[in-house]
């Protein structure tokens, strides 16, 4: 089977990483880590867009060089967000490193030899904000609609690329596979924009020389976007000889499976990459997934705008875990939704401590008290089973179709169900009777088995939290470890087995301060 292969939009480094960039790539990485519990071989790609006016004019004024800014800010701020949030990526790729601007310039190069590539000369509005050439429609009052701010105007001798031709041949690529654009109201968009009126496009800039050189017009850089989009195929060995290394990687893992984007870069992915693509003979990706918008006040949240909340600002107080769940639990992915503290507050109280948190510390608790510490025999609960086996189906269908809301719905419902077998099993009223220990031990037995599940379930959410769940019953010394545990067998019952040594772990949700609960 061919790898799963997904990619985040590759980020500007203009600035540090705010809780809008952290939330297509917490989504991309749940989505992968739970394709790798499916046991799939996975490939996830993030990255950073160095190139371009907008960075460049950062580092002015910053009084570095581009590169410096570049390379500090990558290491300084991206690359430890990233690992801050627990992110699993595979790779990174910059597009400043060698092994990218050389693969673009001979993909450009394979255009321009088909035909594909002619001299022209641009006119018209251009947003740096967006680093994009903009068109009537797009503006209001001569403002960009997404910084709102004046476009500047420019007049150009440039390469252009003929993105028109290739219009007729994408519209009918979504129209026969509607799933390459989703959700439905992102391919409406896209499909709308294709039946209008669409141009070719300027591929270079003069004016500036923060980019990769045009290779036979080295006065000219090549346009920021026609370079970035590439790298979802660049790191991946485009345009290498299909026997070198290069060249096998690319069969292996080209076509992407998904990008993953926010809407406002829907058009660059979902009309002029598959064109690109398309002229150089290349197969298309699965899927282009345009996800919606973190709103403050009703507006993108956005460094530009000065209301860009940095992931540190949330993690502080909610830890890792917590805010890798919430944003996909409160928001249907491809809706916007605005960031509240107190709604995280009051999710974080309810769903992590209470219903998750507390259902794991009693079970260990009672484990310890009653049974010596030990996971008594193995019980059965046909209940327990039974919603169980509803629960992974409806979740690994809904986060395979990336509606994370729905899929973490489903687990949260049956921690619930849990939360009610404890609530109607009653074990300490159990316990105080001793004629009653065998069938202590049977509900304190499924209770952890159900927990046992909840952990392999949510652990692509929340991994960190996951793992040490998993410790506490003792599961790695008896089961290996939590991210072996395959989606598909979780719902075998009577998995963890008698005789396994539970530990009592740190707080799972250690309440907050109260000043900042809901
Ligand atoms: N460099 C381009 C992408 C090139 S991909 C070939 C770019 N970079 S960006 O830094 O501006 O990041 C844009 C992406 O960050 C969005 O598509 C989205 O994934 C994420 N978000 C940035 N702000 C966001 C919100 N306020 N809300 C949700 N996601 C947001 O565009």
């Amino acid at each position: 089977m061919k790898p799963f292969y997904l990619t985040t939009p590759i980020y500007y480094v203009n600035d540090a990483p705010h809780i809008g960039h952290a939330y297509t790539t917490v989504a991309g990485d749940v989505l992968t880590r739970w394709h790798r519990q499916r046991g799939e071989d996975v490939f996830f790609l993030t990255g950073t867009d160095e190139h371009g006016e907008k960075v460049m004019r950062a580092a002015e004024k910053n009084n570095v060089s581009p590169q410096k800014w570049c390379d500090d800010l990558v290491e300084s701020a991206w690359k430890p967000t990233w690992s801050a949030l627990n992110i699993a990526n595979d790779d990174f790729i910059r597009t400043t490193e060698p092994r990218h601007e050389e693969r673009v310039q001979k993909f450009l190069t394979g255009l321009k030899d088909a035909g594909h590539i002619y001299l022209g000369k641009y006119e018209g509005p251009y947003c740096v904000g967006c680093e994009e050439f903009k068109l009537p429609g797009d503006l209001i009052d001569g403002n960009c609609t997404t910084h709102s701010r004046p476009c500047e105007i420019l007049s150009e001798e440039n390469w252009f690329f003929k993105l028109s031709a290739f219009v007729p041949a994408i519209i009918k690529h979504y129209e026969e596979n509607p799933a390459a654009c989703e959700p439905a109201s992102a391919r409406n968009e896209v499909l709308a924009f294709l039946k209008g009126e669409v141009s070719d496009l300027s591929i270079s800039r003069s004016t500036f020389d923060w980019g990769i050189p045009v290779p036979w017009d080295t006065k000219q850089v090549i346009y920021v976007w026609f370079d970035a989009l590439l790298n979802y195929a660049t790191a991946v060995g485009l345009t290498d000889d299909p026997t070198s290394e290069g060249g096998k990687k690319f069969a292996k893992y080209w076509p992407a499976d998904v990008h993953l984007v926010g809407k406002d870069i829907l058009r660059f992915h979902a009309v002029i990459w598959p064109a690109m693509l398309m002229a150089a003979g290349l197969p298309l990706p699965g899927k282009v997934f345009a996800h919606g918008w973190l709103l403050v006040g009703g507006e993108k949240m956005s460094k530009s705008k000065l209301t860009g909340i940095a992931p540190k600002d949330i993690t502080d107080t909610f830890g890792v875990d917590a805010f890798r769940y919430y944003f996909l639990r409160a928001i249907p992915f491809g809706s916007d939704g605005s960031f509240s503290w107190e709604d995280m507050a009051a999710r974080y109280t309810s769903e992590l401590a209470n219903d998750f948190g507390n259902l794991a510390s009693r079970l260990i608790a009672m484990i310890e008290k009653y049974c010596g510490g030990v996971i008594p025999a193995v019980a059965q609960s046909p209940e327990l089973s039974e919603a169980l086996a509803k629960t992974v189906v409806e979740a690994d269908a809904a986060i395979v179709a990336l509606d994370f809301q729905t899929g973490i719905n489903s687990i949260m419902d049956f921690c619930k169900k849990v939360n009610g077998y404890v609530t109607l099993t009653e074990p300490w009223k159990v316990a105080k009777d001793e004629s009653r220990t065998v069938e202590l031990n049977e509900i304190l037995y499924n209770i952890a088995e159900a927990i046992r599940a909840l952990a392999v379930l949510m652990h692509p959410i929340m991994p960190a939290t996951c793992e040490v769940l998993w410790s506490s019953l003792g599961a790695d010394k008896t089961l290996g470890t939590i991210a072996a545990q395959k989606i598909s067998e979780v719902a075998t019952w009577g998995q963890l087995p008698a005789g396994s040594q539970v530990v009592k772990g740190a707080v799972l949700f250690p309440r907050l301060e109260s000043a900042n609960e809901a």
